[in-house]
C-alpha cells in the first residue's frame, strides 16, 4: 500500500470508534480496505510500540520455546508479525490467527504469508487450540466482560504469553488486575522485576499506572505523510505509551533487589530527576514501586541517562 491507496474515509470512522468514551463491543471491520488503510497507519504505530517491548525482550535474554503462536483479536495482525520478526518465523511452525471478524482473519492470514513466504499462517475462528506462544495486542478495552473468560482459557493454555496494551491507565490498571490472577500460575518475564503483589496495588497508589514509552522513528516527525496522518487522526506520534506484561511457564532468573525497572517517564529537574522505579526489596520481602529523586551530584551520569528518551530500562537502586 502507499499514502496514496489509504481509505482516509474508512480511518476517519475508525478514529471515531477508538475515540469513543465507551469500549467498542461491535465489529466493526465491513471490508478489507479498513484493514489495509488501518494496517498502513495505525498498526504501524502499534508495531513501534511491539518493536520497543520486544527489544527489551531480547536484552534480558528471553525468547519463546518453538512451537504454534496464537495472535488473539489479531485485527490486521501487526503484532504477531512483530514477534515472528523478532525471533525468527524458524520459532513457529504456525501461526493463527483469530479474531471475531472474519474478514480480520483473512487479512492478517494473507499478510502473515506475504511477509514470511512459507510461513504456515491460517484464520482460527474458535483461537481455542493449544499453541505455545499467545500474542495479544490492543484488545483489552474492547472486550465484553463475557469475553474475559474465553481469552484467560487460552492464555492459561499457552507456554508463554506476550501481551501488550495501550498505556492509559485503565489499560494498565486492567493489565495489573489479570497479572495478580495469573502471577502464582507463571513466571513473569516483563515488565516486573518480581514476581510477588504488584507494587501499585496498595493504597495511595491508585492513581498511578505502569506504563512505558516507546521512541518513535524519526520519520514520524519528518515524513510529510506521517505528519499529515498525525494530524488527521489528532495523535501526537512521538508520544508511545504502552503497558505490558510476558508470562512464561519456564522459571525466570528474578531481578535482585538492588536493581529496579523504571516504570513510567522520568521528570527531569535541573538539580535532580524525579522518577518511579519496581523493585522487589520493599518493606517487609514486598515488592514496591518507590518515588524516587535522584539527585545530579550524587550521580550524575545517571542524572544524564535518565533524561535520555527513551530512559534505561533499570538502574541500581539507591539505598
Ligand atoms: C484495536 S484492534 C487491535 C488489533 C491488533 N491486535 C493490533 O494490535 O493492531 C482490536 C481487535 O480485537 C478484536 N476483538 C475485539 N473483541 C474480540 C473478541 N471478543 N473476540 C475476538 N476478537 C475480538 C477486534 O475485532 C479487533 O480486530
Amino acid at each position: 500500500m502507499t499514502w496514496d491507496e489509504v481509505d482516509w474515509a474508512s480511518l476517519e470512522r475508525l478514529r471515531a470508534l477508538f475515540l469513543r468514551s465507551e469500549p467498542v463491543r461491535e465489529p466493526y471491520w465491513r471490508n478489507l480496505s479498513d484493514l489495509a488503510s488501518y494496517d498502513f497507519t495505525y498498526a504501524q504505530r502499534i508495531a513501534w510500540k511491539w518493536g520497543a517491548a520486544l527489544s527489551e525482550l531480547q536484552r534480558l535474554g528471553w525468547s519463546p520455546p518453538p512451537g504454534p503462536l496464537l495472535d488473539w483479536g489479531c485485527g490486521s495482525g501487526v503484532a504477531s508479525r512483530c514477534v515472528v520478526d523478532a525471533f525468527g518465523p524458524e520459532a513457529f511452525p504456525e501461526v493463527r490467527l483469530h479474531d471475531r471478524s472474519a474478514l480480520a482473519m483473512q487479512f492478517a492470514s494473507r499478510r502473515a504469508r506475504d511477509r514470511f513466504p512459507g510461513l504456515r499462517a491460517e484464520p482460527d475462528p474458535l483461537g481455542q487450540g493449544p499453541c505455545t506462544t499467545l500474542v495479544i495486542s490492543h484488545v483489552l478495552n474492547e472486550l465484553h466482560r463475557d469475553d474475559l473468560p474465553r481469552l484467560l482459557e487460552s492464555v492459561r493454555s499457552a507456554h508463554c504469553v506476550l501481551w501488550l496494551e495501550p498505556g492509559t491507565h485503565a489499560c494498565s490498571r486492567g493489565l495489573i488486575t489479570l497479572r495478580e490472577q495469573l502471577r502464582s500460575e507463571f513466571h513473569l518475564v516483563a515488565p516486573c522485576p518480581h514476581r510477588q503483589a504488584c507494587g501499585l496495588q496498595v493504597a495511595d497508589r491508585e492513581s498511578d499506572w505502569c506504563h512505558f514509552f516507546a521512541k518513535a522513528p524519526t520519520e514520524a516527525f519528518t515524513d510529510g505523510e506521517w505528519v499529515q496522518f498525525g494530524r488527521r487522526a489528532g495523535i501526537d506520534l512521538r508520544s508511545l505509551p504502552y503497558s505490558w506484561l510476558v508470562l512464561d511457564r519456564r522459571p525466570v532468573a528474578e531481578w535482585s533487589p538492588d536493581r529496579a525497572r523504571v516504570v513510567g517517564l522520568p521528570q527531569s529537574f535541573k538539580p535532580y530527576t524525579r522518577l518511579d522505579a519496581c523493585h522487589s526489596g520493599g518493606p517487609d520481602g514486598a515488592a514496591a514501586v518507590d518515588r524516587l529523586e535522584i539527585a545530579k551530584r550524587a550521580d550524575p551520569g545517571l542524572h544524564r541517562r535518565l533524561r535520555e528518551s527513551p530512559p534505561p530500562p533499570e538502574i541500581p537502586r539507591p539505598r
